[in-house]
């Protein structure tokens, strides 16, 4: 596909997305709402959540929401944008270990501009903002991601 056939993709499903709320299979984001018992400390969320307006909303946007149409799309200068946190992209589908693994070393040189967190957050702190992001995902995503967790840790 074109670059420019994605992005008429791409916001033709963000409009399905917001214009048939109704019939979208993963409803609201689970922040507060969620019936799930997720196994995640309130406090962590907490701590998470003020560590995440400091040092991540910038680039990845209110609620992990970020860029949603053209996370994929390279920009001019040969980098990814950062993705959407939020359950509408990938991140629910790395373990535990993946994501922190991310959140420490940053991007791969020439991939993307993530920063690298260590030395600048502690394993807690990034463990906390972790824990805040994996609030923000839907009850159905966050179970599917806890079966795959699951596995991950077995296998
Ligand atoms: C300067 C912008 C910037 C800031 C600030 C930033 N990120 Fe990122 N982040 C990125 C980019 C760009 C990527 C995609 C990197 C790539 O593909 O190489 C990314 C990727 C990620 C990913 C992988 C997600 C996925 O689905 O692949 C995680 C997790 C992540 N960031 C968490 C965080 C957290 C937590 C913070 C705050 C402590 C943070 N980021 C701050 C730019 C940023």
């Amino acid at each position: 596909m074109s670059k420019v056939a994605r992005l008429a993709f791409a916001v033709m499903l963000a409009g399905l997305m917001a214009g048939g709320c109704e019939r979208w299979p993963f409803g609201e984001s689970g922040k507060g709402k969620s019936s799930l018992n997720r196994d995640l400390d309130s406090d962590q969320v907490l701590r998470g959540e003020s560590l995440y307006k400091k040092h991540c909303l910038k680039c990845h946007g209110e609620e992990g929401k970020g860029r949603v149409l053209d996370w994929r799309i390279r920009d001019a200068d040969g980098h990814l944008p950062p993705p959407p946190l939020s359950d509408i992209a990938r991140t629910s589908h790395y373990p535990t270990a993946v994501l922190i693994e991310i959140i420490r070393e940053g991007s791969p040189a020439g991939q993307g501009k993530m920063p690298a967190w260590k030395g600048k957050l502690t394993e807690q702190e990034m463990q906390d903002v972790l824990t805040y992001i994996k609030s923000l995902w839907s009850d159905p995503v966050y179970q599917l991601w806890r079966n795959m967790e699951r596995h991950s840790l077995e296998g």
